[in-house]
């Protein structure tokens, strides 16, 4: 575990900034290469400035750095992948073949692909059992079912122990959401701490399959350490944090802060997350390695008002 050398692509994302630092704090600080189009503001050490889509590029890093894991984040997201569908296709396909032709090529140990609950569409149930008719109605989606299918065939074909989660909307306190149809639940918190008004463009009982950040890097790592012979999903797993609506999550909110207001103007996200299933049956990942959530909506609330109530500086700490 300790001689692993790690590449984090997209690292200065929602995921990726938090990631990177966990996975340092697991593997030490020199083990996990971060890269990204652009420098991040702080910590350059231990970064390559990378734009995926450049297979050579990403082959010289993964060569340089004699990397054995791949954790692939770089994607246009869900609702801003809909300004630009062809774009957004070529990014999220390209970036990924790039990776794992460079893997193949280079002898990468192990892949992380990190699917969504995008992949499902109109056809899935309410509650989206693991083997559901994936019709998904974005570009995003559309991209992360074929890179599901890529992981399997890749697997099949090159043995490649690729592995991957169907990722709920992420909510985390340490970094913003860059282009969701789920960023409402974290921007939430934000106009809560600072006493503002919060305009939610979602519909005030649209439900959706969310996740706290803590319980998304737990997965993420018990998925990737997990023996090989507990794998039995080379698509992707589902995983289930907790599932509310802006509703819910207002309430929620409003047992620390009694007055926060919140309203709702419904926008073309609304199309999307009416696509998408409200719960997520993540029954093989609890049973093939031993997931569990810790998080609920209300001990999310606690943490998130803390954590940012910290940073905004509206608490002595
Ligand atoms: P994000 O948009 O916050 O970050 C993506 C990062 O990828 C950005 O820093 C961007 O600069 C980088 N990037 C884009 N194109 C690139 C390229 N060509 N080369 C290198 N880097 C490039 O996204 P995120 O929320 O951190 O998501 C990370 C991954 O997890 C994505 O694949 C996303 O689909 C998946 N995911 C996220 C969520 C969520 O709620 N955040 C949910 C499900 C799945
Ligand atoms: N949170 C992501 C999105 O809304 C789900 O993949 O696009």
């Amino acid at each position: 575990m300790k001689s692993e050398r790690i590449l984090v692509i997209g690292a200065n994302g929602q995921i990726g900034s938090v990631l990177v630092e966990y996975l340092r704090g697991i593997y030490g600080e020199n083990r996990v290469i971060a890269s990204d189009l652009n420098m991040p503001d702080t910590k350059p050490d231990y970064f390559e400035k990378l734009d995926a889509t450049d297979a050579a590029a990403l082959s010289a890093i993964v060569a340089k750095h004699k990397i054995t894991q791949v954790y692939h984040l770089a994607a246009i997201l869900s609702a801003k992948g809909e300004e630009n569908p062809l774009q957004t296709w070529y990014i999220n396909m390209q970036t990924y073949f790039n990776v794992l032709e460079a893997a193949r090529i280079n002898g990468v140990h192990k892949i992380f692909y990190p699917s969504s609950i995008a992949v499902f569409g109109d056809h899935t149930d309410d509650t989206a059992e693991q083997y559901s008719y994936l019709d998904p109605t974005t570009v995003y989606g559309i991209s992360k079912a074929a890179g599901e299918n890529w992981s399997n065939y890749y697997f099949q074909k090159y043995g490649m122990d690729i592995r991957s989660l169907r990722y709920p909307g992420i909510i985390s306190h340490q970094s913003m959401p860059g282009g969701g149809t789920t960023d409402y639940a974290v921007d939430i918190y934000h106009k809560a701490v600072n006493g503002e008004q919060f305009e939610c463009f979602l519909k005030e009982d649209t439900k959706l399959p969310m996740i706290y950040m803590s319980d998304a890097m737990d997965a993420t790592v018990r998925l990737m350490e997990a023996a090989k012979d507990q794998i039995n999903i080379r698509t992707s797993y589902n995983l289930a944090g907790m599932s509310f609506s802006p509703k819910e999550i207002a309430e929620s909110i409003r047992k620390i802060i009694p007055d926060f207001k919140i309203s709702y103007k419904p926008d073309y996200r609304q199309d999307i997350a009416d696509s998408w299933p409200q719960q997520i049956d993540d029954a093989p990942a609890r049973k093939d390695w031993g997931w569990r959530p810790a998080y609920t909506l209300d001990k999310m609330t606690e943490e998130m008002i803390t954590e940012l109530r910290k940073k905004y500086h509206l608490v002595k700490i």
